[in-house]
């Protein structure tokens, strides 16, 4: 794994929107796989500056999210499909006929979440796997002790997850219990992951996913099987990490076609 050490989320948010920028620009035509929870926000402001600075030009992008809520219509405000359009979608020129979203409203929820791993065939694969991490160590909405291997599928919450998002919802029975989320084995499809974790209260899962076993009770430490894994952590998520003066040696010593500023 590769182990970034930022001071704050402001140069975390910013350093991984130029891991995506420098991808879109490399590749025009790539494929994106897209996060949302709170961390990844500055990081699509970041991109959508670039974008109307006319740095950046997504007209050849296509994305694909990692997950969404089972029962919420795309115009409910607590919705991924709610939360893409609003934070970035309607502010850059990704073609939407190229952005795809699971569908939690699907009459056939089980047929959708092939149907969505196909699609991502078609697309050629994810080139760049944008991700977060929950505080029990979760990646896209896949809990402890789901398999590490899992694919597409209709999952169900943890009740820390549902506790670490409540305040989302406006009250507790508006938030669904049920998602559909990429697996794990999908994530781990991907050409890079690069992970975002932002705050003391991701300290604990940071660790386990870098320094922990690989382990399904932290499923984002199997990224540590993932050849080209990068994670970026303010110093407040890293907070916990034995190997810190390890990962900053590291950074010092690439070369230049590694660095990426
Ligand atoms: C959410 C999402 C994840 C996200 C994580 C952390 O529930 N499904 O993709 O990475 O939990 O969210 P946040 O960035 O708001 O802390």
């Amino acid at each position: 794994m590769e182990v970034i050490i930022r001071d704050s989320a402001e140069e975390v948010s910013v350093l991984g929107a130029k891991i995506v920028a420098r991808l879109v620009r490399r590749k025009p035509r790539c494929v994106l796989g897209l996060a949302t929870g709170r961390t990844p926000l500055r990081l699509y402001l970041e991109l959508i500056r670039l974008y109307a600075a006319g740095e950046l030009d997504f007209s050849g992008v296509e994305t694909f999210n990692l997950d969404e809520y089972v029962g919420l219509p795309p115009g409910h405000p607590q919705s991924y499909h709610f939360y893409m359009r609003e934070n970035f979608f309607r502010h850059v020129n990704i073609p939407a006929r190229l952005t795809h979203i699971p569908d939690g409203c699907s009459a056939d929820l089980r047929r959708h979440c092939l149907d969505y791993e196909t699609a991502i065939k078609e697309a050629g694969g994810i080139d760049l796997q944008l991700l977060g991490i929950g505080s029990n160590g979760h990646i896209g909405f896949n809990e402890p002790t789901g398999s590490l291997n899992s694919r597409t599928w209709i999952k169900i919450l943890s009740e820390k997850t549902l506790k670490d998002n409540a305040a989302l919802f406006p009250t507790p029975e508006e938030q669904p219990r049920h998602v559909i989320s990429m697996g794990i084995g999908t994530i781990l499809e991907a050409g890079h992951c690069v992970v975002l974790a932002c705050g003391a209260q991701k300290s604990s899962a940071v660790k386990a996913m870098i320094e922990g076993p690989v382990s399904s009770m932290c499923p984002a430490s199997a990224l540590q099987l993932h050849p080209r894994a990068t994670v970026i952590a303010d110093s407040a998520a890293a907070a916990r990490l034995d190997h810190s003066e390890h990962y900053r040696w590291i950074e010092q010593h690439k070369l230049d076609w590694q660095k990426y500023e």
